[in-house]
């Protein structure tokens, strides 16, 4: 099983702060397979599952 709760990941960048990801959510339970989706720089990466 695997739970998270509240993630989030902000960038200090020369032209301000950029909060590339925040507040997610997630369960995934034992056996499951789980796609995540989203287009260019939603914050897939970044949130690194
Ligand atoms: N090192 C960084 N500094 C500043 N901003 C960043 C950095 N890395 C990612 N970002 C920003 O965070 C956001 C999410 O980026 P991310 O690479 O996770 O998107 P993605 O969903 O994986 O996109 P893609 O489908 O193109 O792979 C984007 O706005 C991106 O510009
Ligand atoms: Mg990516």
């Amino acid at each position: 099983m695997i739970e998270a709760r509240g993630l989030g990941r902000t960038f200090t960048t020369r032209q301000g702060s950029v909060e590339a990801v925040r507040g997610v959510d997630l369960d995934v339970g034992a056996g499951e397979i789980v796609g995540f989706l989203g287009p260019n720089g939603a914050g897939k990466t970044v949130t690194d599952l």
